[in-house]
């Protein structure tokens, strides 16, 4: 059960601390960006440096050298995965150990010389870090079965959004904004139907599954399903990063949008949207259509998300007014808060928690 009722509040305030939110794991880069050279990364405020090691092993470690404090990343990776600092010539292994001073010739072998390291996992094409230097994580980062599964097309695709966690996360969840911002490309056209969202409360989680929704208005819609009918909708999150849209449309149809969203800092998240769907039409037909048309739906998001940024920074804090419709956003913030005091809640069997009907 949850410490707290995840019902939605009518007001929130004030940011998470994502510094608190250490003890979980984020996607860092693609596999795909890490290759020869080493990679500057911010998870959370902590700068790190991203090389392969030995075997081709991703690593991070703390992106200040021990020594006189220059970034490594911006030294070079030397053979057998080394990171070297482009300062003296410091090598360090995947763990963060110094395995060489060059120009040392004897001495003070009992001192360790190393930088802090942390845990790194790749999967289905990411990097993941869990960033807290120098712990073995009790928990493994969150499969993305789909992203391999036959008969699947993935678009993935890295969105750099100047807001907060909450904010990246609700916007990728909230059905409200879609009729407006991305009038058009995503609702916003034709009549406006009432459907009913049921909200559980998931494990590490809440989802919300709308039920009696025509397929949506929009291109994107179109694409999903050219000859209409209801589709099946669920928004979820998990936390502290995830966020997922799944709609299925007949056995056949079936698209999911998973944001895995990285905080930078408090007011800086990057988000890795892998899209993945498996439709009636050829992916490779419908891949070439559909990704400027998602890009185009996360630029909206992005920029919009900015301006609100802004403003809370005007006004110095949040202070959200919400009502029912904005079905997961207090919740997600909730879950969040109750993260940030180090309480992960565990629900083992979904329980509906409310239901909400609205006019989407
Ligand atoms: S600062 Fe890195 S080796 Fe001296
Ligand atoms: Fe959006």
């Amino acid at each position: 059960m949850l410490e707290a009722p995840i019902l939605a509040a009518p007001q929130t305030k004030g940011h998470v601390s994502v510094a608190r939110l250490a003890q979980h794991w984020y996607v860092a880069c693609r596999s795909s960006e890490l290759r020869g050279r080493p990679l500057a990364r911010t998870l959370l405020g902590i700068p790190m440096a991203l090389f392969r090691a030995d075997d081709g092993q991703a690593s991070a470690v703390l992106d200040r050298c021990p020594h006189r404090n220059v970034p490594l990343s911006l030294g070079r990776v030397v053979a057998p995965g080394r990171l070297e600092c482009p300062y003296h010539g410091w090598q360090f292994d995947g763990a963060g150990r110094c395995t060489v001073v060059p120009g040392l010739c004897a001495g003070d072998g009992a001192v360790e010389r190393r930088a802090p390291a942390f845990a790194t996992r790749e999967r289905d094409g990411f990097v993941w870090v869990y960033p807290t230097p120098d712990e073995k994580p009790a928990s493994e980062p969150a499969p993305l079965p789909h992203v391999t599964a036959p008969g699947y097309t993935t678009v993935v695709r890295e969105v750099a959004m100047d807001c907060t966690l909450h904010a990246a996360v609700e916007n990728a969840l909230d059905v409200p904004h879609t009729a407006f911002l991305h009038r058009g490309l995503f609702r916003g056209t034709g009549e406006r139907n009432e459907i009913t969202a049921i909200v559980r409360q998931i494990r590490h989680g809440v989802e919300a599954e709308y039920v009696g929704e025509p397929r949506p208005p929009g291109l994107a819609g179109r694409l999903l399903s050219p000859s209409g009918g209801i589709v099946k909708h669920w928004d979820r999150f998990v936390l502290p990063s995830i966020a997922q849209v799944e709609y299925r449309l007949g056995p056949e149809n079936h698209l999911l949008v998973t944001s895995l969203c990285t905080p930078v800092s408090d007011f800086a998240t990057r988000m890795f949207a892998v899209v993945s769907f498996r439709l009636r039409i050829p992916g490779v037909l419908v891949r070439p259509l559909l990704t400027p048309i998602a890009m185009r739906i996360f630029r909206q998001d992005a920029a919009v998300l900015k301006l609100q940024s802004e403003t809370i920074r005007r006004f110095g804090g949040e202070q959200f007014m919400s009502t029912e419709i904005d079905v997961l956003g207090p919740s997600i913030w909730r879950l969040l808060k109750q993260a940030e005091a180090g309480a992960v809640p565990v629900s083992e069997q979904p329980e509906v928690v409310r239901e909400v009907r609205l006019s989407v």
